[in-house]
């Protein structure tokens, strides 16, 4: 996997280190759902840092995997995938919603990682010690660059345990299965409740109770519980955080 460097803009215009006192890595963690891809690339945009959303790396696996008619369970084969697959992630070229460009041996699947059966299948093959042994030793050596806004589901716990800052974003499972919602109409999809809160609720299940890095807060975590705030105050918090 390949990883071009989404830099929205450097601060200042001067490519220098940071600040002392602003966190040059910062981990994002949370459920499904949780705003962690929104926030994170308006808060890298604000600091003009790199934003790196970790999930498009497993959910383009899985789409490829699913592709080549590979079966979801059959780990060996899925782990080979992930070891050989060219996975890029590039700077958005449309304006069409989209945080980044995600190709998988060039080919544009931005779109096609979001579909239901990668969300229904994407838990399975994040669960696979391989897999993310192999992606996340990618994450890492991005993440050490510093200057970077990295989200996941174990940035703070296991990718980058030496991050300046992490928060771990939470909301009920209702409430992050309405802002899916919300989302997918909002783009002109078609999406229904009770499917999403239930893939929600499925995802988060096998997460968490998986053995290799499963979804938990780092204990120097800041937990940010954002049921009652709407995009602009969980924002306006982590930027509080960060100053
Ligand atoms: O955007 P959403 O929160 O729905 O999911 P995502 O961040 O795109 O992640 C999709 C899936 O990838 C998660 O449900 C996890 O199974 C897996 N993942 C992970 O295991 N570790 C990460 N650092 C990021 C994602």
């Amino acid at each position: 996997m390949t990883y071009s460097p989404t830099r929205v803009k450097l601060r200042n215009n001067h490519n220098m280190p940071s600040p002392d006192n602003i966190p040059s890595i910062i981990a994002i963690d949370g459920p499904a759902a949780s705003g962690k891809s929104t926030i994170g690339l308006r808060l890298a945009n604000a600091l003009g840092y790199l934003f790196f959303d970790t999930g498009v790396m497993y959910r383009a696996v899985t789409w490829l995997a699913l592709e080549r008619g590979i079966d979801i369970h059959d780990e060996s084969a899925v782990s080979a995938l992930a070891e050989e697959a060219q996975i890029d992630v590039a700077p958005a070229s449309k304006s069409d919603g989209r945080a980044c460009d995600v190709l998988v041996n060039g080919q544009d699947i931005t779109w096609e990682t979001r579909s239901r059966k990668v969300d229904a299948n994407v838990s399975i093959v994040a669960a696979y010690p391989a897999v993310r042994s192999a992606l996340s030793q990618q994450q890492r050596r991005i993440g050490q660059r510093g200057d970077i806004v990295m989200v996941g589901r174990d940035i703070g716990t296991v990718v980058l345990p030496d991050a300046d800052l992490k928060i771990y974003l939470d909301a009920t499972a209702e409430e992050r299965a309405r802002r899916r919602y919300d989302e997918i109409m909002a783009r002109g999809g078609r999406a229904d409740y009770d499917k999403i809160l239930e893939s929600v609720l499925d995802r988060d299940r096998i997460d968490s109770t998986r053995d290799v890095a499963p979804l938990r807060a780092a204990e120097d975590a800041i937990v940010l519980d954002s049921d009652n705030l709407t995009a602009d105050e969980v924002l306006e918090r982590v930027l509080a955080l960060v100053k």
